[in-house]
């Protein structure tokens, strides 16, 4: 039975669905569920289905689903068939119940936090009734984790995540940089593996690559935090 990882965080423009793409893409059974009634991630996948840019049978699916569609039976099929289901939730007004449900069903829920958001209170307010719902609702014995994003690339990983420590919600052992490539290779309609392949600048492959390899430290990290406990 696959894992199912929720991205969360009701704060709009967090990371969520470029942390999305870009895990979804190392593990080799993964799928994306895209729960943002924006479909940017859908509408990612329509387009290269029009352009037959997914010969590959192996390469993930991406499926949107409304909040009645989404329940436990059909999650629960979704992960026989894949090792990760990734399922990205939507920010502000929309990410209530949408939220809620995903934190119901999640094996990991990974909250994406800003790396410079040094008002640790007013980020906290922002999470409590999130984080309340989380703790009293999880069927699944998930873990609910704090990821910090849009670190600077230079910037020490441990003195980031130390930011993040002693708030009552545990922080994984990574962050996701910011990188300009990151913005680049989905508005392409590609993957960043193949903009690695495939970018026109040597100077955005090489930065391609850099932000791949932190992707693959933060799999790591997911594959560690959502096994069983
Ligand atoms: N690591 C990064 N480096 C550079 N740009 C990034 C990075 N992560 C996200 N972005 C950019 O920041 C913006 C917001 O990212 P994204 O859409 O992934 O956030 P989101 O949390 O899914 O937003 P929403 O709540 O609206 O769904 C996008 O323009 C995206 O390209
Ligand atoms: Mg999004």
């Amino acid at each position: 039975m696959g894992k199912v990882i929720s991205l969360v965080n009701p704060k709009g423009g967090s990371g969520k669905s470029t942390l999305t793409l870009c895990l979804a893409e190392v593990f080799e059974k993964s799928m994306i569920v895209d729960f943002d009634p924006q479909a940017c991630l859908w509408s990612w996948y329509q387009e290269r289905t029009l352009n037959n840019r997914d010969q590959d049978d192996h390469f993930m699916e991406v499926e949107f689903y409304g909040l009645e569609e989404l329940s436990i039976e059909r999650l629960d099929a979704l992960s026989q068939l894949n090792d990760f289901v990734f399922i990205d939730c939507p920010g502000e007004s929309e990410a209530g119940e949408k939220t809620r449900t995903a934190l119901v069903y999640s094996d990991l829920v990974i909250i994406p936090v800003h790396g410079s958001d040094f008002d640790i209170t007013s980020l906290l307010n922002h999470l409590a009734p999130l984080l309340e719902d989380a703790a009293a609702s999880n069927i699944k014995g998930g873990k609910i984790m704090f990821l910090p994003v849009f670190v600077n690339p230079l910037a020490r990983i441990d003195r980031v995540v130390s930011r993040f420590e002693g708030l009552g919600i545990e922080v994984m052992q990574g962050a996701f940089k910011t990188r300009q490539v990151l913005k680049v290779f989905p508005e392409q309609g590609r993957t960043l593996s193949e903009f690695i392949e495939s970018g026109k600048l040597a100077r955005d492959r090489i930065q391609a690559r850099e932000a791949m390899s932190n992707v693959l430290q933060i799999a790591q990290q997911v594959m560690i935090h959502s096994r069983r406990q």
